[in-house]
């Protein structure tokens, strides 16, 4: 019993779920990436997913909301234990994703995977304006989504993520469907951000 318990607080390292994560992260420039934020990290399943890309002595930061009422164990400590098992040094950071306290062009590679969809129409363009704003000039950003959209918005999921990440001040560099047995793909959009700053 207290076997299961701990299974269910502390889940595997996700061995098998890497697939995904693993094609953001070849298509990302982390080799020279001094710092890494993932946006939404959760109980660290991305950064988990992204830790043999990371190059030894990046600072890793994983920022949530850390809502543990939807996801079981949601929290900092688990982040830190679950990158920790995956030889990641992780620092989570309680935050919102639309008020990133970081400064401004500080960050050179930021990912945010399967969060966006989550959050409601204005709260993306405010996350990846402001995912814009901690970039460092020329940074980078990932993102991993489902084919999903925010609810009330109607389009095709592609490209309304690409448009979004676009009106944000970025350039996409990358837009691939990464296809799954059975199920809907996932996307992966890598896109650099630009010296304009984003209306609005
Ligand atoms: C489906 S989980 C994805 C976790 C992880 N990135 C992954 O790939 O498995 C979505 C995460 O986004 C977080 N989240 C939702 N809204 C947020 C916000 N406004 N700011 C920061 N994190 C948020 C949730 O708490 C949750 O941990």
């Amino acid at each position: 019993m207290a076997g299961v318990l701990r299974g269910l607080l502390s889940p595997p390292p996700w061995a098998l779920e890497r697939a995904k994560y693993d094609a953001l992260a070849v298509r990302l420039p982390l080799a020279g990436a001094d710092r890494i934020l993932d946006v939404g990290c959760g109980t660290g399943r991305s950064l988990v997913g992204l830790a043999r890309h990371v190059p030894p002595g990046s600072t890793v930061i994983g920022l949530d909301v850390f809502d543990d009422r939807i996801i079981l164990g949601n929290g900092p400590a688990l982040a830190r234990r679950n990158g920790a098992r995956a030889g990641l040094a992780v620092s989570p950071i309680i935050g919102d994703a639309t008020a990133l306290p970081f400064a401004t062009g500080s960050i050179p590679v930021v990912t945010a995977c399967r969060v966006l969809h989550d959050l409601e129409r204005p709260a993306v363009d405010r996350t990846l304006r402001e995912i814009h704003r901690v970039c460092e000039p020329n940074g980078t950003v990932g993102v991993l989504e489902l084919p999903l959209v925010p609810a009330g918005v109607s389009a095709d999921p592609e490209r309304y993520w690409r448009d979004r990440i676009s009106a944000a001040g970025f350039r996409i560099d990358v837009s691939e469907r990464i296809e799954r047995d059975g199920v809907g793909p996932y996307l992966v959009i890598v896109a650099t951000a630009t010296a304009e700053s984003p209306d609005g």
